[in-house]
């Protein structure tokens, strides 16, 4: 038998991406490959993308400039380009850079090992449909490899809340959620391949409205199924808008013993101006009085939260409402980011903050949050939290986890193991992780 060819895949953005990717590797699998780690032994060389902020195009053509020299090398070398600034720029990138073979955009790419013969037989090729076949239906039957303790599974895809600023309405175009039955067997067979936590993906997750019996499911109804699910531990979802924060969900978090006491919930401004002009169809104090719902159905919930400084027109009043906010929910954790304006989306006509100011304000918001996440560590010491151990650490004899709340743990004790969920005392806060030692 021919050795199998190899395949390198380079993962930017989210973890939508990072799941697209595992989907894509085994989609190839089917055709031969095998994943390595290193482009240089590659036979074909995939860069799945992200076009969430500004600069995305330019450092995707400046990766595949550095594969030049092993083209060149290696005639039958094949590069292709998937992901969202494939599905926006595709025919662009062909056109400039010689370089590449294949493009393949996020609703496609069940359809790479026919891209890749055509790419084999010398032609570009290039799919950036929203096709009607779905795509999860042909890539039904996943292979049956053994794999780490914890996954990822997108559940829903695409938005329709058309955020002023944000391209993803139109690179992952509309919102559409996979039947609940497919899903449940999905996690049933990550769970028979070793997987303990499953994270629930989306990028508006909580507007899940699958088929299942009866009817349409909701989030909530399909978390309380996956519950059910023998040796299946923890789920978790990401990422949620807060108009579709259902009762049903905030209930679960009380009642759902294996759903994780951790919310992502962008909220992106404390100005319920910039609110508004950013099209997000809740003010700042709605957004405050669903946290305090979420805190009465689960009061130890550690929340998260993405932030966007310097959108146009925001003022010094607004900023500090947005720091206001963030004073009263008191976050675990958050991602903020500098407005990056995105062609073809309505905020990119408005007028922009001064660049200098607008980088004043994201250094002033990320002290703040970096004071708050420190606090929601360091509180947790002296406390017994379970973990799940992912991989050993630096250190012979230590595991690394995470917490229910998503801290990392690092444990020294050569009797754990990767998959063992333990209780642990925390006895130290660190930089950026907690260690502690096996409780009772
Ligand atoms: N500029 C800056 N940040 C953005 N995000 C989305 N679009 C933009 C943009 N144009 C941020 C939002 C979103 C996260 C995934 O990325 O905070 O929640
Ligand atoms: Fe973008 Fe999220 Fe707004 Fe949808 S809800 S438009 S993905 S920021």
């Amino acid at each position: 038998m021919a050795d199998p060819k190899k395949l390198y895949i380079k993962t930017y953005g989210c973890q939508m991406n990072v799941y697209d990717s595992e989907r894509m590797a085994e989609a190839l699998g089917g055709a031969g490959y095998v994943e390595t780690q290193s482009p240089d032994d590659a036979d074909m060389i995939l860069l799945n993308t992200c076009h969430i902020r500004e600069k995305a195009a330019e450092k995707v053509y400046s990766e595949l400039g550095r594969f030049k020299g092993l083209k060149a090398e290696k005639p039958d070398l094949k590069i292709g380009v998937a992901g969202c600034v494939a599905q926006a720029e595709g025919e662009e990138i062909m056109r400039r850079q010689p370089l590449v073979d294949l493009v393949v955009g996020p609703q496609s790419y069940h359809r790479l090992p026919e891209l890749e013969a055509r790419a084999q037989g010398g032609e570009k090729a290039l799919d950036t449909d929203f096709p009607v076949d779905d795509k999860f239906d042909t890539l039904r039957h996943r292979p049956k490899a053994k794999r780490g303790p914890t996954a990822f599974l997108t559940v829903q895809e695409g938005c329709d809340k058309f955020c002023a600023f944000c391209v993803v309405p139109y690179t992952r175009g509309a919102e559409v959620s996979r039947p609940a039955a497919r899903i449940i067997e999905e996690a049933q067979d990550l769970v028979e391949r070793g997987v303990r936590e499953i994270t629930l993906l989306g990028q508006n997750v909580n507007a899940y409205h699958g088929a299942g019996e009866g009817g349409d499911w909701s989030l909530a109804r399909l978390i309380w199924a996956l519950n059910e699910i023998d040796g299946l531990e923890r789920i978790r979802f990401t990422t949620s808008h807060p108009n579709d924060m259902s009762d049903d969900l905030i209930e679960a978090h009380g009642t759902c013993e294996k759903l994780m006491p951790y919310l992502h919930l962008p909220v992106q401004s404390g100005s319920d101006k910039i609110l508004k002009r950013m099209n997000r169809a809740h003010t700042a104090e709605s957004y405050i009085r669903l946290i305090e719902r979420i805190r009465d159905a689960r009061p130890d919930i550690l929340l998260s939260g993405d932030f966007i400084v310097g959108f146009p027109e925001e003022t010094e009043e607004d900023f500090q409402a947005t720091m206001q906010l963030i004073r009263e929910v008191r976050y675990g954790y958050a991602y903020s980011f500098k407005y990056s304006t995105r062609p073809g989306t309505p905020a990119a006509e408005r007028p922009l903050v001064d660049d200098a100011e607008a980088s004043d304000r994201l250094y002033r918001l990320q002290a703040l949050i970096t004071e708050q996440q420190r606090a929601a560590q360091d509180a947790m010491v002296g406390r017994t939290v379970k973990v799940l151990f992912e991989k050993p650490g630096r250190l012979p004899g230590q595991m690394v986890g995470k917490s229910d709340y998503l801290h990392a743990v690092h444990v020294a004790d050569p009797a754990l193991s990767v998959g063992d969920i333990a209780e642990i005392e925390i006895i130290e806060s660190g930089a950026n992780s907690l260690s502690g030692r096996r409780a009772g």
